[in-house]
């Protein structure tokens, strides 16, 4: 009676942690990598809220296809919690590599130790995190957001230069800024600070974020054009935004580009368009053709390589004073 009760218990358990490692998707699916030679590649975007983003996931998507790589692509709709949870269902996928966009910077860790233990490489894409244990990922490909601030920065210098300006009648800046807690939006924000801090005769007299969308771009500038009739520049961290800016600038019987100058980020072909109408100053380029890049770096680290931590994309400045006629199509 023992021995059978013995038995029964062993078959019992046996039974249990097979079912427990199905459940939990262990080895019940062999890595594709294993048997096909190609990798599988999990990506968690964080939406299409720009014409800019749009293009950095087509080119993500182009890149993948075009080098065999199977993508698992996520969207997280603007949230977090998605983001994590796309992240969570990669590792339970077995997925050769994880990319993706970090909405904000904070907030990632668990989920990366988790991805640490499971073996799996986690490659960052265009936003930058914060994390105390940099072992968590393997690398970050994207735009140099503090970058774009002091490129927005050294425009307003040149533009500025020998017009009289002082600390007691300074240049007045309203920002629009993108998603708080975000790298691109704390970068851009940071840069053009570091630059302006040392000219007294720049005053950021208001900064608000519109999340990087037109529509909230438009609502912020009608309001503001409530209580404020002595803008002299809009900083915008994104084109989006701007253009619903121009759009209530002009609803107001204002000329942006001559009544206010307007610096922009992300280069899309509307923003190009305006800049050679004249409605825009200086357009800087925030880079989204980040695909070939990010898939050649997904498979050295399915390889088991090791990548470089930090890769910014090439990225430019366009702005009034250069020859507009040669700027190419955009793509986006
Ligand atoms: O992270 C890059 C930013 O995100 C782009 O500037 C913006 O258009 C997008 O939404």
């Amino acid at each position: 009676m023992i021995i059978m009760a013995m038995r029964e218990s062993v078959f019992f358990r046996a039974a249990l942690i097979i079912l427990m490692i199905v459940a939990a998707g262990g080895c019940a699916k062999p890595k594709k990598s294993a048997e096909t030679g190609g990798i599988i590649l999990g990506f968690s975007q964080i939406g299409a809220e720009s014409a800019w983003r749009i293009c950095h996931t087509r080119s993500i998507q182009e890149a993948a296809a075009a080098a065999g790589v199977q993508l698992l692509f996520s969207n997280a709709e603007q949230k977090q919690e998605n983001q994590i949870k796309a992240i969570r269902s990669f590792i339970a996928y077995q997925v050769d590599v994880i990319a993706f966009v970090p909405i904000v910077s904070s907030g990632w860790d668990n989920v990366l130790r988790e991805a640490k233990d499971a073996g799996i490489p986690v490659l960052i894409t265009d936003r930058k995190i914060d994390i105390q244990d940099e072992s968590l990922y393997a690398g970050y490909i994207g735009t140099n957001s503090v970058q774009e601030g002091r490129d927005a920065a050294e425009f307003l210098l040149t533009k500025f230069q020998d017009q009289g300006a002082s600390a007691k009648n300074p240049i007045r800046i309203v920002e629009l800024s993108g998603t708080t807690g975000s790298s691109a939006a704390d970068g851009r924000a940071q840069g053009f600070r570091e630059i302006l801090a040392e000219y007294p005769e720049f005053r950021i007299i208001y900064s608000e974020s519109g999340d990087f969308l037109r529509s909230k771009g438009y609502e912020l500038m009608r309001s503001i054009l409530k209580d404020y009739s002595d803008i002299d520049v809009i900083f915008s961290h994104n084109d989006g935004m701007t253009l619903g800016a121009l759009d209530a600038m002009k609803e107001k019987g204002l000329n942006p580009g001559t009544d206010i100058v307007i610096v922009t980020v992300d280069a899309e072909q509307a923003a190009i368009d305006a800049l050679k109408r004249g409605e825009v100053n200086c357009v800087i380029e925030c880079n989204p053709k980040q695909g070939p890049q990010t898939i050649a770096l997904a498979k050295q680290l399915a390889r088991l390589e090791t990548i470089p931590r930090l890769i910014h994309v090439n990225e430019t400045v366009f702005s009034e004073g250069d020859d507009l006629l040669s700027i190419g199509p955009r793509g986006y």
